[in-house]
């Protein structure tokens, strides 16, 4: 396996910038096509206007383009059969089955499903019939986390605190159809407290190759508060999950689901990422993601060991190393975006002080939506920008990261002042 590839990458946001920049760290990486790309993307692959769901039209293109290996990013393809089309065609490509892949796409099949094998997380129950969920509610206590059942892009999930919020969530999912089909059906699931923690590995339906873990910031303002977005900055290594925590998470969470998908008929390669609370009862699963996490891949790829494109060919071809990637120092990224998001947002702003940051070794700034016009650079959509810092510690992650935030402007333009601060202060 030492052939030099062509890769695509699937998606436009800051996970493919990442996944583009360190696979064209990789010797093995002959030429990078991105499907559709931003302008930042444009930089490191040569991007190809073709959307992210239209499965015939990458097909065509992989096999067209010779492609050896593609990659998709984001979760709507994944749920939508890009592997099992491109499998149908004899092309090679990185990411779970529509089958495997429903462990993400359908909250309710995947709660059964830890029913099933004894995972640990939260008591839950499943409705489509709204009296049957609110009669459900007197047996609550509160808060309780209502979920519409289907991919929702991290908008399906209310905490609600009282029994009215619990049922006006019921009501817009289930009656009101806010989410579409994905809200026909909703998980009642109790509250977990604690903090959360993202771990992500590599399988080849076998084995796992386990990075390290991080945390996102899911709330739009510093101390946890508003509402809650995409993810507005990330940092790792996780001081709070400890390493003998982390093994806990790899053997007994980790890698009996993929035991177990494999038991049922659903092998599972791809990335498998879970999304967990720390409970005082140790870790408990909120979800599983099916792909890499955005904004995670954009701390983790960066300080994590191992050649990426050796990785994921290895699991493909079912000889993947179980293994720990380990980590190199530290990393903090901090998502710039657009003024009013997670509301909102014009498009347009120039984006200004990226030349300044371009030579720096301890800084990359990732792309989430740019576009680039006769004007120079501008903001394409609600998180724009994802800047890393990388240091020996959090601390020093953290003061490069906001270092160079400082330096870049557009109109508007909001983060978080907090991304790692908690974590660090621990330390
Ligand atoms: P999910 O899409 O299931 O990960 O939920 C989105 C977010 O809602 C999570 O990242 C948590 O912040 C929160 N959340 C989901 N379920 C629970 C729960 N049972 N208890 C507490 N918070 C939750
Ligand atoms: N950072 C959350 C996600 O990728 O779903």
């Amino acid at each position: 396996m030492s052939s030099r590839l062509r890769i695509l990458v699937v998606g436009s946001g800051g996970r493919e910038h990442t996944l583009v920049w360190k696979i064209a760290q990789s010797p093995r990486a002959e030429k990078i096509y991105c499907a559709p790309g931003n302008a930042g993307i444009a930089q490191q692959a040569e991007c190809v206007d073709i959307s992210v769901l239209d499965l015939p039209a990458l097909a065509d293109f992989a096999a067209q383009e010779k492609i050896d290996l593609t990659v998709a990013g984001p979760e709507a393809p994944l749920a939508a059969g890009i592997v099992d089309v491109f499998h149908e065609r004899g092309l090679r490509i990185f990411g779970p089955t529509r089958a495997a892949a429903v462990l993400e796409s359908s909250k309710a099949w995947s709660k059964d499903f830890f029913s099933r094998h004894d995972l640990p997380s939260g008591f839950f129950a499943t409705f489509d019939v709204p009296a049957h969920a609110i009669a459900y509610l007197d047996t609550q206590t509160y808060p309780v986390a209502v979920k519409a059942d289907g991919l929702a892009a991290g908008k399906g999930v209310t905490i609600a605190h009282t029994r009215e919020e619990a049922i006006e969530a019921i009501t817009d999912s289930l009656v009101r159809g806010v989410f579409g089909e994905s809200g026909r059906r909703v998980v009642i699931e109790e509250f977990l407290q604690g903090q959360e923690v993202s771990m992500m590995a590599i399988s080849d339906g076998e084995h796992l190759y386990a990075l390290p873990a991080s945390q996102d910031h899911k709330q739009v303002f510093d101390g946890d508060t508003g509402p809650n977005t995409g993810g507005m900055g990330c940092y790792s290594p996780v001081p709070l999950f400890p390493e003998e925590m982390y093994e806990h998470t790899l053997e007994d969470i980790l890698k009996p689901t993929i035991a177990a998908m494999a038991a049922e008929g659903r092998p599972f390669v791809g990335c498998l990422y879970a999304g967990m609370m720390l409970t005082s009862e140790g870790p408990k699963l909120l979800e599983y993601n099916c792909r890499f996490g955005d904004p995670e891949a954009q701390v983790v790829f960066p300080t994590m060991k191992g050649d990426l494109v050796d990785l994921l060919e290895a699991a493909i071809e079912g000889d993947l190393p179980a293994a720990e990637s380990g980590q190199n120092g530290a990393a903090v990224c901090v998502v710039m975006a657009s003024g009013g998001y997670p509301g909102e947002y014009d498009t347009g702003k120039l984006i200004d002080g990226l030349d300044g940051l371009a030579d720096r070794d301890d800084v990359v700034v990732f792309h989430a939506a740019s576009k680039e016009t006769d004007e120079g650079l501008v903001t394409a959509g609600g998180r724009v920008l994802g800047v890393t810092g990388l240091g020996d510690s959090l601390s020093d992650a953290i003061s490069t990261a906001y270092e160079a935030v400082d330096q870049i402007s557009f109109e508007g333009a909001h983060c978080r002042r907090d991304i790692g601060r908690r974590a660090a202060g621990g330390q």
